[in-house]
């Protein structure tokens, strides 16, 4: 058996203080059930040098093992344990793009990039095929996608993205960012804002962008797709088509104020009735064998009463210990956990 250790990336460790390791523990146990093959064993924490490690045992770890692994939201650096010595293993995230495109847009509210990466690679690794995570471009839907942490991760991961906001101030300033940002690294793009009608009224607006990552990718129609509709979550299924999800996102409203942000009758609601009027709805757009992964505070709704809505609406829940290790404190108002489903294949 060799070891391994995992160097965890100090930002991670700042924003999440004390849960830092244990989340980085629990994401690689994730990682370990579904596209490892469970071949990692005793994962554990380990100070080396006085610098907090997450350690595990594992035969030979092979090319796509490590393919999977360098993807872990708080990896730094993996090495090989050598008796008293660390040898580095060469990475490869998926990342397409420069990391600006995660960390420009500084919000009141905004979810924690890291936490944003670890919700998305644990759903993708949670549907009826891991492997997607790596060789496939996934189609992921945050149905309340503030100002797009997580639109911009599945982009930076070469998928295809699609979110929905209440907050017409939250598109715009999305629409704005993802221009400005397109225009500034150069890259080959076409985009558009067009109202959406039924019956003649409005029902919201529609930014659809088409980038390649590339010129020549761009000239050849391989691009990528990042689509954020401004309307309600529970009209979702009036916007887009059944079915046509592979991942389904989202950081669930906290049920207390950030800042200046989100005012109006349908924000005020609460997050669990909120929550247990959409997720049949989501359901539907996840296609069989899709996965949802939420986010919420538990302050303002339990683990086993949103379980419960997940299985009502027909998802099979993902509750072994390895899904239960999750939970953390994020401020004295909010300690968040995860919930991941799947729709039955
Ligand atoms: C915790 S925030 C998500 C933040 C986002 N992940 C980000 O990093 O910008 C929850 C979001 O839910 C949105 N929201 C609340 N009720 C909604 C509804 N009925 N339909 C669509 N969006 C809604 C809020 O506007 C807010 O942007």
């Amino acid at each position: 058996m060799a070891r391994y250790a995992i160097l965890i990336l100090p930002a991670f460790n700042r924003v999440y203080g004390e849960s830092a390791v244990r989340l980085t523990r629990s994401e690689l146990a994730v990682f370990n059930g579904t596209a490892l093959g469970g071949k990692a064993g005793d994962i554990a924490e380990t100070m080396i040098g006085g610098v907090p490690y997450v350690t595990f045992e594992a035969s030979e770890l092979d090319a796509s093992d490590i393919a999977f692994l360098s993807n872990l939201s708080s990896m730094y650096a993996l090495f090989a344990m050598e008796g008293e010595l660390l040898r580095p293993l060469a990475v490869h995230p998926l990342d397409k793009f420069a990391s600006d495109l995660i960390t420009i847009q500084k919000y009141a509210g905004k979810t924690n990039e890291h936490f944003t990466r670890l919700l998305l690679n644990i759903t993708a690794l949670s549907t009826d095929r891991p492997s997607g995570l790596l060789d496939r471009k996934l189609s992921v839907l945050d149905p309340m996608c503030g100002r797009g942490t997580t639109l911009n991760q599945a982009l930076m991961y070469g998928y295809d993205a699609t979110g929905i906001d209440l907050d017409g101030k939250d598109f715009d300033a999305y629409a704005t960012f993802l221009r400005t940002w397109l225009k500034n690294r150069r890259l080959k793009h076409s985009a558009e804002i067009t109202p959406i009608r039924r019956d003649r009224t409005q029902l919201g607006r529609r930014l659809h962008v088409t980038l390649g990552r590339t010129k020549e990718l761009y000239k050849a129609g391989r691009v990528d797709q990042v689509t954020m509709i401004n309307a309600d979550t529970l009209r979702s299924r009036e916007l887009l088509k059944a079915h046509s999800f592979d991942l389904l996102v989202t950081d669930a409203p906290y049920g207390v104020q950030h800042g200046s942000r989100g005012a109006g009758s349908a924000l005020s609601r609460s997050p669990l009735q909120l929550l247990q009027a959409a997720i049949p709805l989501w359901r539907d757009l996840l296609r069989p064998g899709g996965a949802m992964g939420i986010s919420w505070n538990t302050y303002v709704a339990r683990r086993d009463e949103l379980a419960k809505i997940m299985e009502a609406s027909g998802l099979d829940v993902l509750d072994s210990a390895d899904y239960r290790a999750f939970e953390h404190r994020v401020d004295q108002a909010i300690t968040r956990d995860i919930l991941i489903a799947r729709v039955p294949a």
